[in-house]
C-alpha cells in the first residue's frame, strides 16, 4: 500500500470481522512494533499478546474504555515499558517521558503496519494498570501503557475532522509568544 494510504486510512476501528490474524502477518506487525526508535537504543518495550478469549475479556473489565474493547478484534498486544530499563539510564526523565514515547511509537508502527497489510486496529489508553499487570502476571516495574487491538475491519475508517494545520504549526516562534524575560533573569549576585 502507498505511504499516503497508509496514513489515510490509520484511524481507530472499534468493530471487527470474526476472522483471525494470521500468526505469520502478526509476527511481521510484531517486528515492525519492534523496530521503533527508543531513547538511548534503551528499548524498554515488552509485548504481552492475547488471543485467548477469556484473558481478554478479563483485560475488558479493567478497561474503562467506551470506544474500542480491549475484547474486540481477533487479538489484543498489551504494549509495555521497562520503567527499570529506562530509569537506570536516564533517571526521572526515562521513567516518565522517555518510557511512554518508546512505547507509544512502537505502538503508532504496529498500527501502521497493520493498515499496510490490510488490517484495522484501536489504541486504548484507558485502564487500570495494575488490573491489567495482575491479568497478564507482570511484575510491578512492567508498566502497560496501552493496548492495541487488532483485527480485520468491519467499518470503513471515518473521517474525522482535523483542527486547521495553521492552528497548530507555528514558523519560527509560537505565536502568540509568551513573554519569558521576566523569568529569565540571570540570578541576583549579592552586593
Ligand atoms: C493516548 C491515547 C489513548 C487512547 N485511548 C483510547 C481508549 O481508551 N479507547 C478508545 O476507544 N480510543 C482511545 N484512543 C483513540 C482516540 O480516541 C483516537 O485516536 C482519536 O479519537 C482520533 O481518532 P483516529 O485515531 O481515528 O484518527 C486513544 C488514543 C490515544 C493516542
Amino acid at each position: 500500500m502507498e505511504f499516503r494510504d497508509v496514513l489515510r486510512r490509520r484511524r481507530m476501528i472499534r468493530t471487527f470481522e470474526p476472522r483471525p490474524v494470521p500468526d505469520a502477518t502478526l509476527r511481521r506487525l510484531l517486528r515492525a512494533a519492534q523496530r521503533a526508535p527508543s531513547a538511548g537504543h534503551t528499548q524498554p518495550l515488552g509485548l504481552v499478546v492475547v488471543r485467548d478469549p477469556q484473558a481478554r475479556r478479563h483485560l475488558a473489565a479493567a478497561s474503562w474504555s467506551r470506544g474500542a474493547r480491549p475484547d474486540a478484534g481477533d487479538v489484543t498486544v498489551v504494549f509495555c515499558g521497562d520503567l527499570v530499563r529506562e530509569a537506570e539510564r536516564y533517571g526521572a526523565r526515562g521513567a516518565g517521558k522517555y518510557l511512554y514515547m518508546d512505547v507509544a511509537y512502537a505502538a503508532m508502527l504496529f498500527m501502521l503496519a497493520a493498515v499496510n497489510e490490510g488490517l484495522a486496529t484501536a489504541f486504548i489508553g484507558d485502564f487500570h494498570e495494575e488490573h491489567v499487570q495482575a491479568v497478564l502476571g507482570l511484575p510491578p516495574h512492567i508498566v502497560p501503557v496501552g493496548m492495541v487491538i487488532a483485527g480485520y475491519g468491519h467499518e470503513e475508517p471515518r473521517a474525522r475532522p482535523w483542527r486547521p494545520l495553521d492552528e497548530i504549526v507555528h514558523y519560527e516562534r509560537y505565536s502568540p509568544a509568551y513573554d519569558w524575560t521576566p523569568r529569565r533573569l540571570p540570578p541576583q549576585r549579592p552586593s
